[in-house]
């Protein structure tokens, strides 16, 4: 099964509530956010977006340039009937991170456990030369992924689990780690996962 065809059996499948990945609400994210200094004038982009509630969390806070691209078009379609009315406000993107061509340019790429899923080299250079050329020159990212002793697989695929060594090897002098924040998330069935929260900005 390709990658495409396995994200959109999941949402169409699975309660979404119930993945492991689930979080009623992105307080992790919201707050590094908020700490970083960003405020609600900037335009985010949010990789992997799947049927988070990042997006509610950021229309609360007031942002209105948000972009939400993930490879599941039935995963951004739960999000899009969630919000109701405010689903007109975000752009929704159905592409795979490693092939597209981003139109325009971000104050903050946010991405919660879907970078780690990439396992090849020149897939993680994809990803990173596309986030450093969607980057505004003073923008920040928010990387999630599993931590060392984190999970080693996702729904069922391998991922890539990072610390900071490993990052700063893949993000090859395009961009600068800020920051590095571990973080346990309890997975709806009670269970915890460890995840490192990479804060970056380009070089
Ligand atoms: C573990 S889920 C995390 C979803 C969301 N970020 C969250 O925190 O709830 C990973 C998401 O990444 C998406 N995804 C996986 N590979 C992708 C790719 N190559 N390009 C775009 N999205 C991808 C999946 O469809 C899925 O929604």
């Amino acid at each position: 099964m390709g990658r495409q065809e396995h994200w959109e059996t999941v949402y169409k499948t699975k309660d979404h509530t119930k993945v492991g990945w689930y979080q009623p609400s992105c307080d992790s994210s919201l707050a590094l956010i908020e700490q970083i200094g960003i405020t609600n004038k900037a335009s985010v982009i949010d990789i992997g977006a799947g049927a988070s509630t990042f997006a509610d969390g950021l229309l609360g806070g007031g942002f209105s340039d948000i972009t939400l691209l993930d490879i599941s078009k039935e995963a951004l379609d739960i999000t899009r009937s969630r919000l109701g009315e405010m689903s007109l406000i975000p752009h929704y993107l159905v592409e795979d991170i490693t092939t597209v061509s981003l139109p325009n340019r971000y104050d903050l790429w946010h991405d919660r456990a879907a970078f780690h899923f990439l396992l090849n080299e020149s897939e993680q250079k994809a990803y990173i030369k596309t986030m450093y050329e969607a980057l505004s020159p003073e923008g920040y990212a928010i990387i999630a992924t599993f931590a060392l002793d984190g999970p080693d697989s996702c729904s069922a695929l391998s991922v890539q689990q990072y610390n900071r060594e490993k990052m700063e090897e893949v993000l090859a002098n395009k961009m600068k780690i800020v920051d590095v924040l571990e973080r346990i998330h309890i997975t709806p069935g009670g269970g915890e996962q460890k995840f490192s929260f990479f804060i970056l900005k380009p070089i």
